[in-house]
């Protein structure tokens, strides 16, 4: 990740303790992830940043790890946020975006057009905002568990697809890259209930330099491109769908021929 104190995304005053921003283009969008330290965040800075709504809500989570998360996520939100209009606008705006909570969960930025992702594990807190699309991000740090229940997430095929593309990594690293994959493609495709990881498949993709491109589809027949790597200790993936009549869908979708049908 690029260093924050040279990042243009903060070309004025410096970014919170542990935070860094990264604008990630994909599919021809311009998104930006910013990914939190929950070690190094100062809960009462980020607190104070709070909107009337968030405070209620913080004030219902009575775990201490469960609200450094949630303030982790919210600061990442606010941060990714204020990156986007940047990138629209060429200013950073002055006041944070108050970043609601949907009926089923979902983050809600309180200002239109705009679209917000957040993710936490282990150490990290991490968001993905977006103007126009609805963008997805998962992050998992890799533990055993992937691997105990892969059988609710991984199909055959695909576990055959991330074997070739993803040969020199660990089992453990390629289970990680395909349940973020799929976490993330449900927190894109939205509505209620979200599709299920069985009913998300990966079809394609590619090895990049520093990450993975698949071609994720779903049951309703919604289609993306996910941009998925790892770090350290963690998978990671980030994808965007396109809303209802927009030319994303439609150019896209031809694109993406199921590699895995081809014997
Ligand atoms: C949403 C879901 C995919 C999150 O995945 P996870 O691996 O448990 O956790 P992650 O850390 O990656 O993501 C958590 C974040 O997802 C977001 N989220 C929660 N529900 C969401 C939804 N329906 N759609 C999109 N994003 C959602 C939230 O921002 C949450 O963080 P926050 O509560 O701190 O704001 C998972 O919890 C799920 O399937 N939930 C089903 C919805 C549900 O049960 N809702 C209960 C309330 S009705």
């Amino acid at each position: 990740m690029i260093p924050p104190a040279s990042h243009p995304l903060f070309p004025t005053g410096t970014p919170p303790a542990g935070l860094t921003l990264t604008p990630v283009a994909l599919t021809g969008r311009q998104l930006v992830l910013a990914v939190c330290r929950l070690s190094l965040l100062d809960e009462a800075a980020v607190t104070r940043r709070l909107g009337d709504e968030e405070r209620q809500r913080l004030a219902g989570l009575r775990h201490a790890r469960r609200r450094r998360e949630w303030l982790g996520g919210r600061l990442a939100a606010k941060e990714a946020l204020a990156g986007i209009l940047l990138l629209a606008g060429g200013i950073r705006h002055g006041a944070d975006i108050e970043i609601r909570t949907g009926r089923h969960g979902e983050p809600q930025p309180a200002a239109p057009a705009l679209f917000v992702s957040i993710s936490h594990s282990g150490d990290y807190a991490a968001a993905l905002a977006s103007r126009q699309c609805r963008c997805g991000l998962d992050l998992q740090v890799l533990t055993p568990s992937l691997e105990a229940v892969r059988s609710r997430y991984c199909g055959a095929n695909e576990l055959r697809l991330l074997a070739r593309l993803g040969r020199h990594l660990p089992p453990l690293a390629r289970l990680g890259i395909l349940w973020t994959t799929k976490e993330a493609h449900r927190k894109a495709a939205g509505g209620w209930p979200l599709p299920s990881l069985t009913a998300i498949r990966v079809v394609g993709g590619s090895l990049k330099a520093r990450h993975l491109e698949l071609h994720v589809c779903d049951d309703a027949e919604r289609s993306a491109l996910t941009r998925a790597w790892l770090t350290d200790d963690a998978a990671w993936a980030v994808t965007c769908i396109s809303l209802p009549g927009t030319a994303f869908r439609r150019t896209v979708r031809p694109a993406f021929p199921d590699l895995l049908s081809q014997k």
